[in-house]
């Protein structure tokens, strides 16, 4: 069985009604991403920190997985395919993908602030809520400036990938950004995005259309082959 690897970011989940990071003024929710999305932020306010992202948690379960998501779910009556997201929804995984590696995390998802132990957590998380080892728990989130635990694995995916298929990402940001270029030379590459990166590497197909409308065109093209 081929192996399809998908790079996804906000971009795919957008047409669900979940705002990407940067295609409104460097604003993310009305808020500067430093504030919310570093672990300096949480430290300095962690009331609006947690309040941010229970308001994200709460608005993910208003929202659904659109048909892209639900495409590459299908392509695993076909093919192996390993999702490695870059969002910390779970609309893959509620479109019916059962291999999917959150490079940044999971909203629905807790840790204490003093070790690396993942909690389940699929409501708000409050000033007061505490681990086991006693210490205050905080969203399972990879802030800027933390490390990426899933890279490596990610990584290894990428090495054996017959297809690469990236959707919704303004590639901007590393190590995910960099995870193109471990396939294999030949590997072909679709991208995906309305308003699409500049790419230099070689066998990229561009599709210049919203994840939807992207990802009906990739069925054909693999359907074609
Ligand atoms: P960005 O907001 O940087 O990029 C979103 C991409 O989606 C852009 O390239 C848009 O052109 C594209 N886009 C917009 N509407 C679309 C649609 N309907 N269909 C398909 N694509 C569309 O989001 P990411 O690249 O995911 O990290 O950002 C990467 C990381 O930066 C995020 O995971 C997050 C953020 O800070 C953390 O929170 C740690």
């Amino acid at each position: 069985m081929k192996h399809i690897v998908v790079l996804s970011g906000a971009g795919i989940s957008a047409e669900s009604g979940l705002k990407t990071f940067r295609d409104s003024d460097g604003l993310w929710e009305g808020h500067d991403v430093m504030e919310v999305a570093t672990p300096e932020g949480f430290a300095k306010n962690p009331e609006l920190v947690l309040e941010f992202y229970n308001q994200r948690r709460r608005q993910l379960k208003a929202v659904e997985p659109n048909s892209a998501h639900f495409d590459l779910a299908s392509l695993e009556q076909d093919y192996k395919v390993t999702i490695i997201t870059q969002n910390v929804d779970d609309l893959h995984e509620r479109a019916g993908s059962t291999r999917v590696i959150h490079l940044h995390g999971e909203l629905n998802k807790a840790k204490s602030v003093n070790n690396e132990e993942i909690l389940s957590w699929p409501n708000d998380i409050n000033i007061g809520d505490i681990c086991k080892d006693g210490y205050q728990i905080r969203p399972h989130i990879v802030w800027f400036g933390e490390a990426v635990p899933m890279i490596d694995l990610a990584v290894k995916e990428c090495e054996t990938a017959d297809i690469l298929i990236i959707i919704g990402t303004s590639m901007q940001v590393y190590p995910a950004a960099g995870l193109m270029h471990y396939v294999k030379d030949k590997t072909p590459i679709y991208y995906i995005d309305p308003n699409p990166a500049h790419m230099n590497a070689k066998h990229v197909k561009i599709i210049r259309e919203n994840g939807t409308s992207g990802m009906k065109t990739v069925l054909e093209t693999l359907s074609l082959k």
